[in-house]
């Protein structure tokens, strides 16, 4: 089924995959910790998973840039190859931003960083009276939301194409 179109090389559709998987699974962890806070402590995950998370989207930034992309089928409007090229940075700027604002306010609270307990993960050099704190805080809630919005419309548009279109825009990522 897959082998006569261009797909996206094994590196990166398997990193697309991964980081997708864990980035979701971060959302609703953020939205659910504190309702769920006298069950479970979702945190420590949550903040491993979301270094992960850095690590492999700056991993992915690189590898995007040495490698080469598939070619997206001739007959796609201007606009929409457009809004693709747009939608996909901003959700590169979230996959970066989203944990590294979380990594720097977290650096200003009482809790140690580590990866799932097997090392520890340095803090930043911030305490919170610095305005930073507040900003990346914030910051993070509403990158969060636009994250949600994005990766609704981003579903959205390979579902389109894949029923609705049925050309080979979602196959190149599978
Ligand atoms: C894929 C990356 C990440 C995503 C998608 C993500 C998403 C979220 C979401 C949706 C919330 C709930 C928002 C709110 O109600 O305030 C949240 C809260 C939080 N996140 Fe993240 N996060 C990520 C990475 C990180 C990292 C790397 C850290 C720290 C090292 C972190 C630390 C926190 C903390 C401490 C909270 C609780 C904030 C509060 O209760 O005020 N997050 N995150
Ligand atoms: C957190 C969730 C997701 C994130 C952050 C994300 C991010 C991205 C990014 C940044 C690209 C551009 C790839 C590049 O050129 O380097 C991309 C491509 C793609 N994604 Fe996702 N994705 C997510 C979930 C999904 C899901 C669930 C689907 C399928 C239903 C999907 C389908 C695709 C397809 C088909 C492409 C190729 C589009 C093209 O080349 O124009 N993605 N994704």
């Amino acid at each position: 089924m897959n082998t006569s179109i261009a797909r996206y090389n094994t590196v990166a559709r398997a990193l697309h995959w991964t980081i997708a998987v864990l980035l979701i699974g971060n959302i609703v962890g953020g939205l659910l910790h504190e309702p769920l806070e006298d069950v479970v402590q979702i945190m420590p995950v949550h903040k491993a998973i979301g270094m992960t998370v850095l690590a492999l989207s700056l991993a992915r930034l690189a590898w995007r840039i040495v490698s080469r992309t598939p070619p997206l089928p001739a007959h796609m409007p201007k606009w929409e190859v457009g809004a693709a090229h747009a939608t996909h940075t901003l959700l590169y700027v979230l996959m970066i931003g989203l944990p590294l604002s979380g990594w720097i306010f977290s650096s200003a609270g009482k809790y140690p960083l580590n990866w799932f307990g097997l090392f520890d993960i340095p803090k930043f050099a911030i305490t919170k009276e610095n305005p930073l704190v507040g900003i990346a805080h914030e910051g993070h809630e509403v990158m969060a939301f636009i994250a949600i919005a994005l990766i609704v419309l981003h579903i959205g548009a390979a579902l389109r194409h894949h029923f609705v279109l049925k050309d080979t825009v979602l196959r190149r990522m599978l």
